[in-house]
C-alpha cells in the first residue's frame, strides 16, 4: 500500500473525514453482527482494517515525513509519540478480525475497545498534530 497522492491540506481533510466516519462503521459491524448476520458483518470489519491501514500509511509516510522535513526529528518527538499509538491500534484491529474466526463472542468487546482507543488518538491528532502541520504550510 502506498500513500495517497494528495496535497497535504486535502490529505488532512480526508484523514479528518475518516476520523469522523470510522466510529459509525465500527458500530455498523456490531449492529450487523447482533442481528445474526455474521457474513454481513465480516466485510465491514475488513473495511475498517483497510481504511485504517491506508490512513496510517498516509499519516506516517506523508504527514509525519513533512513535519520532520520542516522542523527536524527532535522537535517532532511529541508528534511521533502520538503516531506510535498506531502499532497498538492495528493490533486491536487484528484482534477483532481474529475473534470473528473463533465464534464472535469477543468481537463486540474488541470493537468497542478499538473505538475508544481511536477516539483518544483522533482527538490528539486533530488537536496537536494536524494544526501543527497546517501551520507550517
Ligand atoms: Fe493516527
Ligand atoms: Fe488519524
Amino acid at each position: 500500500m502506498k500513500p495517497r497522492e494528495l496535497p497535504i491540506k486535502e490529505l488532512i481533510e480526508k484523514l479528518k473525514e475518516e476520523h469522523a466516519s470510522l466510529p459509525a462503521t465500527i458500530d455498523d459491524a456490531v449492529i450487523t453482527y447482533k442481528t445474526g448476520n455474521l457474513s454481513g458483518a465480516f466485510p465491514v470489519i475488513a473495511e475498517v482494517r483497510e481504511t485504517l491501514s491506508q490512513h496510517i500509511i498516509d499519516e506516517e509516510g506523508v504527514v509525519l515525513k513533512f513535519l520532520i522535513d520542516k522542523i527536524g526529528k527532535e522537535a517532532s518527538e511529541p508528534y511521533i509519540k502520538i503516531l506510535q499509538d498506531h502499532t497498538g491500534i492495528m493490533k486491536m484491529v487484528e484482534q477483532s478480525v481474529e475473534s470473528t474466526y473463533t465464534g464472535w463472542t469477543e468481537t463486540e468487546n474488541d470493537l468497542n475497545a478499538l473505538k475508544e482507543t481511536l477516539a483518544k488518538h483522533h482527538k490528539q491528532e486533530e488537536e496537536e498534530l494536524f494544526p501543527k502541520v497546517l501551520s507550517l504550510l
